[in-house]
């Protein structure tokens, strides 16, 4: 069994721990889907403190508790309804808020804050996202959805596309992807929004065959899977980089022709134009897919940290 206190960092888990939690998401939606709910936590209260919007992220960490029984306390614009807006440190609020439950759910707008909750919380810290750092949960169910649909991970040809400077999930993604055996990734994104140079290096390290490309079309072929992402315009300084990122990769009737039949096609959504919503009637698009395993994933995240 794998053993976890805080959930900061997509490196931090091991290629047998990714499996380890993709079996337990597994027990998670045969458990859902016979019985709705369970009491393992009923003990438990987990607190959510998001200091920038979340749809998913947030309702799904809420009711993956609800599910298993035990109960929350949330804050959602965190910013302005926190004691942030009164001038509180990052570390003052968590250790607070820690004593109200045995959890501590966090989103933040600055990349590290995970981190440095986690160095001051006296309970479990989970990284909901910190800025354009990382989003580990979302990769945990990106994982689990991938090796769902081809029960392996290792020999996939994955491209990454879209915003892979500011994107935190393809951040965490590509930290995972790293340990497993994977024939190829594609970073496809425009020149000024590309990966961060650690995660470069990171792939290297990890001998990982890469591509860097700034068109999708010619590699589309070649792909069992297809991350799409959007382009996160609030990290954006300077506005005509935006412009000049967005609406370059879309998943067009040209580039669904290119896809072989078996790939599929993922996003950790909220998609803007980078697909049309006629792609969502095909049959290799999954991204709702990976909305329902975020459940099942943070369930047993959940009830590996607790129970
Ligand atoms: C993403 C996020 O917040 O990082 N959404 C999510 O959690 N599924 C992606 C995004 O905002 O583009």
């Amino acid at each position: 069994m794998i053993t976890l206190t805080h959930v900061t960092e997509a490196q931090q888990f091991s290629r047998e721990g990714l499996m380890e939690l993709c079996s337990a998401a597994e027990r998670m939606k045969q458990l859902v889907r016979e019985q709705g709910c369970t009491n393992t936590l009923q003990n438990k209260v987990m607190v959510v403190l998001f200091y920038q919007p979340s749809t998913r992220t947030r309702l799904s960490f809420e009711s993956a508790m609800v599910r298993l029984g035990g109960r929350y306390v949330s804050t959602e614009s965190a910013l302005d309804f926190s004691s942030h807006s009164k001038g509180e440190s990052l570390e003052d609020t968590i250790q607070a808020v820690a004593s109200y439950g045995d959890v501590v759910v966090l989103r933040y707008h600055e990349e590290g804050g995970a981190e440095r909750a986690a160095r001051v919380s006296p309970v479990p810290v989970i990284n909901a996202g910190d800025g354009p750092g990382q989003h580990p949960t979302q990769a945990l169910l990106d994982i689990y959805t991938i090796h769902n649909t081809f029960q392996r991970i290792d020999g996939l040809k994955i491209a990454l596309v879209g915003d892979l400077k500011h994107g935190r999930t393809v951040h965490s993604l590509a930290y995972m992807l790293g340990k497993f055996a994977i024939a190829r990734i594609y970073l496809v994104s425009p020149s000024k929004v590309g990966m961060p140079g650690e995660l470069v290096e990171y792939l290297q390290r990890h001998r990982i065959d890469y591509a860097i490309h700034d068109n999708l079309l010619p590699i589309a072929h070649d792909v069992d899977v297809v991350y799409t992402t959007r382009v996160q315009r609030e990290y954006f300084d300077d506005l005509s980089e935006y412009q000049e990122a967005y609406g370059k990769y879309v998943l067009s009737r040209e580039v669904m022709a290119e896809l072989k039949r078996e790939a599929i096609i993922l996003h950790p959504l909220p998609r803007n134009d980078e697909i049309p919503p006629e792609v969502d009637q095909d049959p290799r698009a999954r991204y709702f897919e990976q909305v329902r395993n975020g459940l099942y994933m943070r369930m047993a995240l959940l009830e590996l940290l607790l129970r």
